[in-house]
């Protein structure tokens, strides 16, 4: 089967049948990571531009090696290091390397829909690797995909979403994954930072983390988007910690094997304590990590024209 899309603008655009085929796909890809040679020739003559206008850890270096993994030509390119900081725009930015015949750019930009812009205007295909407070969507396939191996299934789960639901494209992202795959979402945070209307999404809403968590089978936890808050929206860190990090009181009303789940970076004793982060029996944070790398080669691959 082929992936019939041109781009991954986000989950939103994304069938449970293409969801499922990416994920079949990236699980095939798991094993290479584990060979002491990690590297295969399908993508060999292709190239992979990674864009990043904002700072990134996992997504940057996970693109990077799923690229090298699969031996295409991979350069980065950050905002601070490019021809941004001299004016150039965005679009002429994008024109200059599509006229370089890459194969895919895969774009971060703090913009929400910058990444569907330029889908529309070059010709490569264009990852979406989060964009403002939109969408994430390679965090949260690979999210899912940890999900599913440690669940067996996504399918009638209760997965509960804590903290800055407002500003976390990661939140979004899993949202419309996560009920198109059947899961129940249950989202908890201060009222400052829970969108209007996000019911409208087919999820419940708990003021309290703790009703939220009540019983889940999977709790994400999601930092504090300080880059995107226009305003101080609660009034301390301290506070905040007080009622929405996950510790060993609050993580027991979760069922007993329930997994911990964060997309990282993380901020240790504020919405996780650090011995939940490191609880070897429920903390599959740096799983999700690992499965990142295989997502994106999915994604690179698929784009590219393979087939599963
Ligand atoms: N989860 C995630 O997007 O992490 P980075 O910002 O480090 O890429």
């Amino acid at each position: 089967m082929k992936l019939e899309k041109k781009d991954i603008l986000g989950i939103q655009d994304l069938s449970v049948g293409e969801i499922n085929l990416i994920l079949a796909t990236a699980e095939s890809f798991l094993e290479i990571s584990t060979r002491e040679i990690k590297k295969v020739p399908t993508l060999r003559g292709k190239t992979v531009i990674n864009l990043f206008f904002e700072a990134s850890t996992r997504t940057r270096t996970s693109f990077e090696i799923a690229g090298k993994r699969l031996s295409a030509d991979t350069i980065n390119i950050s905002a601070s290091t490019s021809s941004v900081v001299k004016g150039e725009t965005l679009i002429d930015t994008a024109r200059n390397l599509e006229a370089m015949n890459p194969d895919v750019i895969v774009i971060r930009h703090s913009a929400a829909g910058a990444p569907r812009l330029l889908a529309s205007l070059i010709r490569q295909s264009i990852i979406n690797a989060g964009d403002g407070a939109h969408e994430h969507p390679s965090q949260a396939l690979l999210d899912m995909m940890t999900i599913k191996e440690k669940k067996g299934a996504i399918a009638g789960l209760k997965v509960a979403i804590i903290g800055d639901i407002a500003h976390s494209r990661v939140a979004r992202s899993n949202i419309y994954g996560l009920t198109k795959m059947g899961a129940s979402v249950a989202l908890a945070g201060p009222a400052t930072m829970m969108p209007r209307d996000i019911e409208q999404m087919g999820i419940t809403v708990h003021n309290k983390m703790e009703e939220a968590i009540s019983n889940a089978d999977v709790v994400m936890m999601l930092r504090i988007q300080l880059e995107r808050q226009k305003q101080n929206i609660f009034p301390s860190l301290r506070e905040y910690s007080q009622h929405y990090c996950l510790n060993r009181r609050n993580i027991a009303l979760a069922k007993k094997d329930a997994i911990v789940m964060h997309p990282g970076p993380i901020n240790r004793g504020v919405e996780i304590s650090p011995d939940i982060a490191d609880d070897p029996d429920r903390s599959v944070i740096l799983d999700q990590v690992n499965k990142g790398v295989a997502v994106r080669m999915a994604l690179l691959y698929l784009l590219t024209g393979g087939s599963q």
